[in-house]
């Protein structure tokens, strides 16, 4: 379930199992967050045990939608110049290829939240995404051309598009309403609380 989905497309930079990707790679740093502060998170959230099932069962379907997935996510991104533009330079050239590996990325992350254990592997993982939309990682793991920092406000904000667009993904199982519902839910909770550990990198220590 966990393995590469990217094709060498002929570019150095393409080479590789799923370039970028450093899902529990050891030169990963320990994330600050402990696993004790996740459960208090996922109380925080009203996360539950059954919300947890849901998301599992909310990505056996969207797994096998990642594509469709990912490309309504992008059609939005697209459609709003100043979120396109963290793929873009300071002039406003957009990094295809950079686009092109996140965009692998962005699919294994579905699978990622909904069907992996959230262990340390886990949450380092998610430290190490949050740095990545920020000055700290931004660009490096593709050795992009591109705006250095996407501003925290537009990661938040932008919770609402990725989860709005699930639900049609969701609905298209035949799943009966209510588990339509449960399958919904527990994704919202788990995205929005992804989300809050990747503000982890942008928040002083003492404010988070
Ligand atoms: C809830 C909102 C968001 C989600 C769920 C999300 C998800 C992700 C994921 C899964 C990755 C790949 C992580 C990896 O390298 O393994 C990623 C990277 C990235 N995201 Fe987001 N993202 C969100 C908000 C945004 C926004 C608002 C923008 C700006 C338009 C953005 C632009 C990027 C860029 C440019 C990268 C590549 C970072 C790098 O250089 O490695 N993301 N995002």
């Amino acid at each position: 379930m966990f393995q590469a989905t990217v094709e060498n497309q002929g570019d150095s930079r393409m080479e590789g199992q799923l370039p970028g990707y450093a899902y529990g790679a050891a030169s990963l740093a320990r994330s600050p967050v402990t696993m004790e502060e996740l459960e208090r998170l996922k109380q925080a959230a009203g996360l539950t045990g059954e919300d947890m099932e849901a998301l599992r069962r909310a990505g056996r379907v969207l797994a096998a939608r990642a594509d469709a997935v990912v490309d309504s996510w992008r059609r939005a991104i697209a459609a709003v110049p100043h979120l396109v533009a963290a793929y873009a330079s300071a002039e406003g050239v957009v990094d295809d290829l950079y686009r092109a590996r996140v965009r692998e990325r962005f699919k294994r992350w579905i699978e990622d939240m909904c069907l992996r254990p959230w262990d340390q592997a886990w949450l380092d993982y998610q430290h190490e995404i949050g740095a990545r939309h920020t000055h700290l990682a931004k660009n490096k793991a593709d050795a992009a051309a591109a705006v250095p920092h996407i501003p925290l406000r537009y990661l938040i904000a932008f919770t609402a598009v990725i989860n709005e667009r699930v639900r049609p993904f969701l609905a298209e199982s035949g799943a009966a309403a209510d588990e339509i519902q449960a399958m919904h839910d527990a994704w919202c909770k788990a995205t929005l609380l992804s989300v809050t550990l990747w503000t982890r990198p942008y928040v002083a220590d003492t404010a988070w």
